[in-house]
């Protein structure tokens, strides 16, 4: 019997890392940040001074860092060539250039290879996992029963992530996030889209415990 599979996209500050987590901690499944890997890759690329905004010079870098991720909603890991890079990854000089790195095609293929395989193993070895990201229901696990693209207003949006970051600057956040999910809904490989076979789910006005339980009860629907 191979497990299940829960493919969360949305835009920033939605609320998917919260929710998948504890979707996978109510149901005894793994899970998994891609934008950890891609920020991940990010990191490597500014501590190796590659030009960011060279994609030749990214692509070819690309098959360089070793990213490694630990997929327990309870204490999710993230490591680059050993180094355990759970706060690095989360600065701004990381989260600013983000968006660059992860348009490059062939750092997308890498990722999305090495994210079937953590969602293959997680099948095989587990109850089965939540996967979070912007192309998990359209590239990464299109065939996946459940398929949510969660939404919040923008404000509700720009408030949850200043808390996050501890910023009460919630403009200047506001304007930081429109601007990376500009970039992410506009580049040429894998946009952030809503497929019409993923259902959309708007958490603005409810609660975390609210969408967890959305998204559970959805999860046992589908077996
Ligand atoms: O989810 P998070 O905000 O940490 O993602 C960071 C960045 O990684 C996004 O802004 C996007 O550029 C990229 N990303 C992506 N595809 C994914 C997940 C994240 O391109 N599946």
């Amino acid at each position: 019997d191979e497990g299940i599979v829960i493919a969360i996209d949305g835009p920033s500050g939605s609320g998917k890392s919260s929710t998948a987590k504890g979707v996978a901690r109510a149901r005894d499944l793994r899970y998994l940040d891609t934008g950890a890997m891609y920020r991940a890759m990010t990191w490597w690329m500014l501590e190796h001074q590659v030009d960011v905004d060279d994609a030749a010079a990214v692509a070819e870098a690309s098959s360089r860092p070793v990213i490694t991720m630990g997929t327990d909603p309870s204490a999710p890991t993230v490591h680059v060539d050993g180094h355990d890079v759970a706060q690095a990854i989360r600065t701004h000089e990381v989260t600013g250039n983000v968006s660059a790195v992860s348009a490059v095609p062939a750092v997308r293929e890498r990722l999305v290879a090495q994210q079937r395989e953590i969602i293959a193993e997680a099948r095989r070895e587990a109850a089965g996992i939540v996967v979070e990201g912007r192309d998990i229901t359209t590239v990464v696990a299109p065939d996946a029963p459940v398929k949510i693209f969660l939404t919040a207003s923008a404000d509700a949006r720009a408030h949850r992530r200043s808390r996050e970051v501890r910023s009460s600057d919630v403009a200047a956040t506001r304007e930081a996030l429109a601007r990376r999910d500009r970039l992410d809904s506009n580049r040429a490989v894998s946009p952030l889209t809503r497929t019409a076979d993923a259902m959309e789910l708007d958490s603005t006005g409810l609660s975390l415990d609210e969408v967890v339980a959305l998204v559970v009860k959805l999860a046992d629907e589908a077996g």
